[in-house]
């Protein structure tokens, strides 16, 4: 069998973290083996990347120069643990993937279609099977996040930049409404827990799991 391929978006204070653990628990209960990795991160080279990325001392990178290293990053991290774990079968899950670099580089970016064609080359075309957004308003999701790793580059754009990357992942949800599911992120972590079950229950059901 060929595994599933899960993806989570949504900014800061969303409760993303917590939301991933509870996945992971649910395809345990069914004796799954579940797979996690990040982006921009997983294996060592694409986590170099992350920290390049990340580094708010960075105030010089260029949109284009930021676009690419994140694909690149993607590029490893699909080949080295997320194409692998899918071909033994197991579930992944992955903390951001394709879509942020719609709503960040795209649309945040406004760099336009040529975000989707470089990443067309650094997945190799792979799409996930279902993808959960955890919609919050970025001004509530600041005031909710943990504050524990402190803002990262991005989180220190201005809130226009933050509202085009909102609008971004509202269109995604719009083209791809069977793939792209969006989750109002403002509710409790049960409340939550509970429509992303609803989702799993459904992927489960149409994959026969
Ligand atoms: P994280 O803190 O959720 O791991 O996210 C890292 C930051 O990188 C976050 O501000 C969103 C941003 N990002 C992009 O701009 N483009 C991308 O393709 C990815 C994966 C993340």
């Amino acid at each position: 069998m060929r595994g599933l391929f899960i993806t989570l978006e949504g900014g800061d204070g969303a409760g993303k973290s917590t939301q991933i653990r509870n996945i992971e628990k649910y395809f345990a209960a069914k004796g799954i083996k579940v797979t996690h990795t990040r982006e921009p991160g997983g294996p060592p080279i694409s986590e170099k990347l992350r920290e390049i990325l990340l580094d708010t001392g960075n105030t010089e990178m260029d949109a284009v120069t930021e676009m690419l290293i994140y694909a690149a990053a993607r590029a490893q991290n699909v080949r080295e643990i997320v194409l692998p774990a899918m071909e033994r079968g197991e579930v992944v899950i992955c903390d951001r993937f394709v879509d942020s670099s719609i709503a960040y580089q795209a649309f945040g970016r406004e760099l336009g279609s040529m975000v989707a064609e470089v990443n067309r080359h650094a997945t190799g075309g792979l799409s996930p099977d279902l993808t959960i957004w955890l919609d919050i308003d970025p001004e509530k999701g600041k005031a909710r996040a943990s504050g524990d790793k402190g803002p990262d580059r991005l989180d220190l754009e201005s809130t226009a930049f933050h509202s085009r990357v909102r609008r971004g992942y509202a269109s995604i949800a719009e083209s791809e409404p069977e793939r792209f599911k969006r989750i109002d992120a403002s509710g409790t972590i049960e409340e939550i827990q509970g429509l992303i079950t609803d989702c799993l229950d459904e992927l489960c059901r149409s994959k026969g799991i």
